[in-house]
C-alpha cells in the first residue's frame, strides 16, 4: 500500500514592515471602503531592498527547520516557485542550497508559471516521493514573491510580499494530499504578465478576474470527475483559494458552490465557515503570488487544525497566463498540537507600520534592477538572511 504523502510542516516569512490600506486609500483619494470592503484587503507587506525573494525564501525555510524538528540533511529535492526571480539563469534554489546547508546529493531548481510555480513544485514533490525516487528523503518547496504594480494603479492595493516553506514527506504530520485525484486547467490568456525588463507587473485587471473564475470552473469540474471516479465521497469541510485579494477568494467560493448546485445566497452562506478562516493571514500581508494559497492554508491550520483533524480541505491554485489546479487533502491526526508548536503567525509579530511617504521612498530605493549597496549592513532581525547588494556582478547574502 502506498504510504500517505503530503505537507509535513509549514513556515512563513514576511518583510519587517507593512502599510495600512485604509491609509493608502486616503492618500490616493479613494474611499477606504473600496479597498477594505470592496477588495477585502487590510494590510500590505512592503519589502525593503534587502528583503529580496532569496532572503525571504531563506528565512521561511530556516524557520521551517527550526520549528519542525526536521533535518535539512534529509532533503533530496528543493524547488522554489517564484514569479519575481532575481536572475534569468541562477535559480533562488541555488542560493538556498548554501544558506540552508542542503546536501550535495540533492536536485535543486526554480519553477515558474506566475502564481502557480509553487504548486508545480509541490505536485512534482508528491510524484517524486510516490515514484520511489525520493528513497525516504524529504522535499522542500518554497514559494517566494514580491508583488509589485505601478504606484497609483488599480493593482496597487493588491500588492504584498513574503515566502512560505513547505516540507513534503511520507506520513505527513499536517495534510495528507489525495494521490492522483486532481483537476487541471490551462489556456493561453493575457491577463497578467511581467516583461523581462520590468519590476512591476502589467495586468488586465477585470479580465484577470474572469480568467481566474474560468480556470476555477475548469479545474474544479475536472477534480469533481476524478473525485467521483476515485470513490472519495467525503465532503470538503474547508476550501483554500489563491488569494490575490480577499474578495477574489469570496467570488471564487461563490462560483464553486454555485457549480455544486447552490443558489447565490446559499453559496454565500457557506463562506464564513468554509473559507473565512483561511483569509486572516493573507489580509495581513497582501498578495504573495506563488505563496498566497499556502498563506491561506497556513491561516486555516493556524485557526482550526485541531478541529479539522481527519477532515478534507480543497485547494485551488491559479497561475495567470494561465494554468490552474484543484486538489485536496486530509488534515492529519495530531496536526492541532503540531501547528501550535510551529507558531505560524510569529513572523508577523512586531512588524513596523510604514506611512505612505515611507512606502513610496522604499519603492524608489528599490527601483534599480541591479542595486549595488555592498558595504552597508542591512538592518535585519537577528539570525535573518539579508540581500546585501551586488559586488563584482555577484549577489551577496549575509
Ligand atoms: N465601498 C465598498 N466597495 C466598493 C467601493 C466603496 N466605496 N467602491 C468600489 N467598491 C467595490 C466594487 O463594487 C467592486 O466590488 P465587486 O468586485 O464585488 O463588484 C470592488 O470594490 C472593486 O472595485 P473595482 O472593480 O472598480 O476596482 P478596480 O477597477 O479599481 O480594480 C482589480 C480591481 C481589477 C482587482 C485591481 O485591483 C487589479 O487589477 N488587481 C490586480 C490583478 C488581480 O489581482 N487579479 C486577480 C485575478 S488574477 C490572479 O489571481 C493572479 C494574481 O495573483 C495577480
Amino acid at each position: 500500500m502506498t504510504p500517505s504523502i503530503g505537507i509535513d510542516a509549514i513556515a512563513l516569512a514576511v518583510p519587517q514592515g507593512y502599510i495600512e490600506l485604509s491609509e493608502l486609500a486616503e492618500a490616493r483619494g479613494v474611499p477606504p471602503g473600496k479597498y477594505v470592503e470592496g477588495l477585502g484587503v487590510r494590510r500590505m507587506a512592503v519589502a525593503q531592498r534587502w528583503e529580496d525573494p532569496v532572503a525571504l525564501a531563506a528565512n521561511a525555510a530556516r524557520r521551517l527547520f527550526a520549528t519542525s524538528g526536521q533535518d535539512p540533511s534529509r532533503v533530496g529535492l528543493c524547488v522554489v516557485g517564484t514569479e519575481t526571480a532575481v536572475d534569468h539563469s541562477k535559480p533562488i534554489a541555488a542560493w538556498l542550497h548554501r544558506l540552508l546547508g542542503l546536501p550535495q546529493r540533492a536536485r535543486v531548481y526554480e519553477s515558474k508559471h506566475a502564481c502557480f510555480g509553487g504548486t508545480a513544485g509541490l505536485l512534482t514533490a508528491l510524484d517524486w516521493i510516490a515514484s520511489g525516487s525520493a528513497g525516504g528523503r524529504t522535499a522542500l518547496v518554497v514559494c517566494t514573491d514580491i508583488a509589485r504594480y505601478e504606484l497609483r494603479s488599480a493593482g496597487e492595493p493588491t500588492q504584498g510580499a513574503g515566502a512560505v516553506a513547505l516540507l513534503v514527506s511520507e506520513r505527513p504530520r499536517l495534510l495528507a494530499l489525495d494521490p492522483s485525484v486532481s483537476g487541471s486547467y490551462s489556456k493561453d490568456v493575457d491577463d497578467f504578465w511581467r516583461p523581462l525588463h520590468r519590476k512591476e507587473a502589467l495586468v488586465d485587471g477585470h479580465h484577470s478576474v474572469q480568467c481566474y473564475l474560468d480556470a476555477l470552473e475548469g479545474a474544479y469540474g475536472a477534480w469533481k470527475e476524478a473525485n467521483a471516479a476515485g470513490d472519495l465521497h467525503a465532503p470538503l469541510a474547508r476550501r483554500c483559494y489563491h488569494v490575490p485579494y480577499g474578495k477574489m477568494a469570496r467570488k471564487a467560493h461563490r462560483h464553486a458552490r454555485q457549480l455544486d448546485g447552490l443558489s447565490e445566497p446559499e453559496a454565500d452562506a457557506t463562506f464564513a465557515a468554509e473559507v473565512a478562516p483561511s483569509l486572516a493571514l493573507p489580509a495581513e500581508v497582501g498578495n504573495v503570488y506563488t505563496g498566497s494559497l499556502y498563506f491561506a492554508l497556513a491561516s486555516l491550520l493556524h485557526a482550526e487544525a485541531a478541529k479539522l483533524e481527519g477532515a478534507r480541505v480543497g485547494l485551488f491554485s491559479y497561475g495567470s497566463g494561465c494554468t490552474a489546479e484543484f486538489f485536496a487533502g486530509r488534515v492529519a491526526s495530531g496536526a492541532g498540537a503540531l501547528v501550535k508548536s510551529l507558531a505560524l503567525d510569529a513572523p508577523l509579530e512586531g512588524r513596523r507600520r510604514y506611512g505612505v511617504a515611507e512606502y513610496e521612498a522604499i519603492r524608489a530605493a528599490d527601483a534599480e534592477a541591479d542595486p549595488s549597496f555592498a558595504g552597508v549592513r542591512p538592518p535585519t532581525r537577528p539570525g535573518e538572511v539579508a540581500f546585501a547588494g551586488i559586488e563584482n556582478g555577484r549577489r551577496i547574502y549575509l
